[in-house]
């Protein structure tokens, strides 16, 4: 209330004190505006003295144009004639200046006729993309994050693995060793081990991250990669609950009618141990459908017993199941891309056709 008397009073006070006649005030104003054109030293500040001397909403030659009707008739003409030629040589100095800051550009060889540009959004990488989108459909499976170390030992990484160092993931042909038994991790499986050590059962985790292996950089391999790995141990965690959260984390990410399939195979850290296979159906555009070959996308299994008792969990009481995909590799599948190292090249033409 009191802001509102003051504000009143400060009106009624200017309006008292200004006794200049209106044909005053459009001349000073003239003198002003042309003052501030001759002053502005790019476009954005030209535009800024438009908006403030001819903007249709505050611009304060508009307003006099505005407050016409409020004059007595005798003095309307005047002053309706005198706003209009201030407006006029406003905003022809305007376009002059206008003209006189896009010169030198025009000079420079810029092409002013050209269509403006796309401001460059950015975009996240194709790889982290799946990353994201795998790990939410985990999320909202009731699974948590997890994370560990990419330099690590040969005890996480092989043997408490159940992995002897005689194996020939073992050997230096295969891995990255950095000294004596410390190496870069070959997989994100020692995150399983890590996680167990410092939690009690249950267990369910995702843990995203890179990985090396010695291999020559191809079409299908890159000497670090992402993988993610997942990992569930509780008291009667059965095959049942390995395929179906498997099959439902296919049906998730690749679509409702996708087939899924999980192939005998061999890990040394789960019994028995499967590899897991989709087959798509897709929809096109244009109606047809088309049934895809069966792709790998993980390997994964029960978690063996050995496991979890290096994990010094009591594996009479507890179960579980492990898997482990590559990112990189589900991206290539997803995005028909046919060779992995497009993804790593950097090349931005390549990349921005998968930002969102
Ligand atoms: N670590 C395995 C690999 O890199 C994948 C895997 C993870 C298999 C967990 C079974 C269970 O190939």
């Amino acid at each position: 209330m009191r802001g509102l008397i003051a504000y009143a009073f400060f009106v009624y006070h200017r309006i008292a004190m200004s006794e200049t006649h209106p044909i005053d005030a459009l001349k000073a104003l003239e003198a002003e505006a042309m003052a501030a054109v001759a002053a502005a030293e790019d476009e954005h500040a030209l535009e800024d003295v438009r908006i403030r001397f001819l903007g249709r909403k505050d611009g304060r030659i508009s307003a006099i144009l505005r407050s016409l009707p409020t004059l007595s008739p005798d003095e309307r003409p005047a002053v309706g004639q005198e706003a209009n030629r201030v407006k006029q040589v406003v905003s022809a100095a305007l376009d002059e200046r206008g003209t006189a800051l896009a010169a030198p550009k025009a000079a420079a060889g810029e092409d002013l006729t050209l269509p403006g540009r796309h401001p460059w959004k950015g975009g996240l990488h194709p790889i982290t993309q799946a990353v994201d989108e795998i790990w939410e459909i985990f999320r909202d499976l009731g699974f948590t994050r997890a994370r560990g170390p990419e330099a690590d030992t040969e005890w996480y990484n092989f043997v408490a693995l159940n992995t002897p160092l005689d194996h020939p993931a073992a050997d230096e042909q295969d891995t990255l060793y950095l000294v004596d038994s410390v190496l870069l991790r070959s997989h994100t499986s020692p995150v399983q081990m890590r996680t167990m050590e410092k939690h009690e059962p249950p267990i369910r985790i995702i843990a995203p991250g890179w990985v090396y292996r010695r291999d020559t950089y191809d079409a299908t391999h890159t000497p670090a990669f992402l993988q993610i790995e997942g990992l569930v141990v509780d008291e009667g965690i059965t095959f049942i609950d390995f395929k179906a959260t498997l099959a439902e984390f296919a049906r998730r990410y690749w679509g409702p009618d996708t087939q899924v399939r999980f192939r005998p195979s061999f890990f040394p850290f789960t019994e028995p141990s499967a590899e897991v296979d989709v087959k798509r159906f897709i929809r096109h555009p244009d109606g047809s459908t088309e049934e895809t070959d069966w792709l790998e996308i993980m390997g994964a299994g029960m978690v063996d017993p050995a496991v979890l008792d290096n994990a010094g969990y009591d594996s009479e009481r507890y179960t579980g199941f492990a898997f482990g995909m590559g990112p990189g590799r589900i991206a290539k599948l997803k995005h028909h891309v046919d060779d992995l190292r497009t993804f790593f090249d950097n090349d931005v033409r390549f990349l921005r056709q998968f930002s969102k």
